[in-house]
């Protein structure tokens, strides 16, 4: 069973190939146009995937010596992302599918990030507890089979990711800015200064970011001289990273000790974070089974796609299901539980 996978929701176009679950090929285009805007523009994004897919997909073919005709079906992102961005990768997908006649299968991306870490590891076994943390999503679910996971806790606000990305332009940084606050956090003292932790003590697993953000925009206002000097950024950026990752940590492992799950599976762009990895890594000697999936499969990729499309034909779901070409792409999750 071989499938080709589409993902474009946000700023990453993406093309895989799945055989019977393994991964062959999958290249991934990271559109680095809006970094000049400080963000996303849906719009630009768009284009951008217009721009690249056909290559993509051609590229990926080449690498797996693979033709269109040894392919079974097609698995295509549908929901949530940016909306323009959606179409496009549906519209190409509905294309093969017309000119090949494969059925395609339509997949919720943050479905593929919350199984993504079987991806890497299928030793892998239900039930476990997915962090799901990207620059739109903060989520944390159980997870009991392929089909079966419950949303436990949410982001009430801005997600992980956002909160990086917005702190860094305080700080004046680039876009994006996660990556860019790892780099200088490490030369950083953490314990600088003391950002808050929000809802580190509610009795629930939400989460919630953007006090965060507030209280850094005012503590940089009354601290600091704009720009801040160069020497002045490590401290900063360390202390605001700890913030991000003891939060993280802390109700993700209390999701484990509440539903008694051994295993937790990481996965989005801020999964990257070096000082978030190093500390979940850490509790792997408390009993813990960390899986943090390598990077192409943390940031938006297709591989992940279609490795969820490929396990749910596996568990019981028809491939003639899924002749219907009347599937409307969404830019809100409708399917995830
Ligand atoms: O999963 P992803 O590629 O796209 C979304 O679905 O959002 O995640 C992108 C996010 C951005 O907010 C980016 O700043 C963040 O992941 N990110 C990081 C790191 N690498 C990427 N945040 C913190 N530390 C990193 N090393
Ligand atoms: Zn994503």
């Amino acid at each position: 069973m071989k499938i080709l996978a589409i993902e474009s929701s946000c700023d990453e176009t993406s093309v895989a190939i799945i055989d019977n679950n393994v991964v062959i090929s999958n290249v991934i285009y990271t559109q680095d146009i809006h970094t000049k805007y400080g963000g996303v523009v849906p719009e630009l994004a768009s284009r951008a995937h217009i721009d690249k897919i056909s290559l993509l997909t051609k590229e990926c073919l080449d690498l797996s010596k693979t033709s269109m005709s040894d392919i079974d079906a097609i698995a295509v992102t549908s929901e949530p992302g940016l909306m323009g961005a959606l179409i496009v990768g549906a519209s190409f997908a509905k294309g093969l599918s017309i000119k090949y006649d494969i059925p395609i299968i339509p997949i919720n991306h943050i479905e593929g990030h919350i199984y993504s870490g079987c991806i890497d590891d299928p030793t892998l076994e239900f039930p476990f507890i997915s962090l799901v943390v990207s620059g739109g999503h903060t989520s944390l679910f159980l997870v009991e089979s392929y089909s079966k996971y419950r949303t436990i806790g949410m982001t009430k606000d801005d997600a992980a990711g956002e909160a990086f990305d917005k702190i860094a332009k305080l700080i004046g940084l680039s876009y994006p800015g996660g990556p860019l606050i790892d780099k200088y956090a490490k030369s950083g003292n953490p314990a600088k200064y003391d950002f808050p932790r929000s809802m580190i003590h509610s009795d629930n697993f939400d989460f919630s970011f953007s006090g965060l953000k507030t209280s850094v925009r005012y503590f940089i206002q009354k601290n600091f001289e704009m720009p801040i000097k160069e020497s002045e950024i490590p401290d900063l950026c360390a202390s605001v990273q700890q913030a991000i990752v003891d939060v993280l940590k802390i109700k993700t492992f209390r999701a484990a000790n509440n539903y008694d799950v051994k295993s937790i599976v990481i996965g989005g762009g801020v999964s990257a974070n070096s000082q978030l990895r190093k500390e979940f890594i850490k509790e792997a000697q408390n009993g813990y089974k960390i899986v943090l999936p390598e990077m192409e499969y943390c940031i938006d990729n297709a591989a992940m796609i279609g490795f969820l499309a490929s396990k749910k034909l596996q568990h019981n779901e028809e491939l003639n299901n899924y002749y219907n070409l009347e599937f409307r792409v969404s830019s809100r999750p409708s399917r995830a539980k």
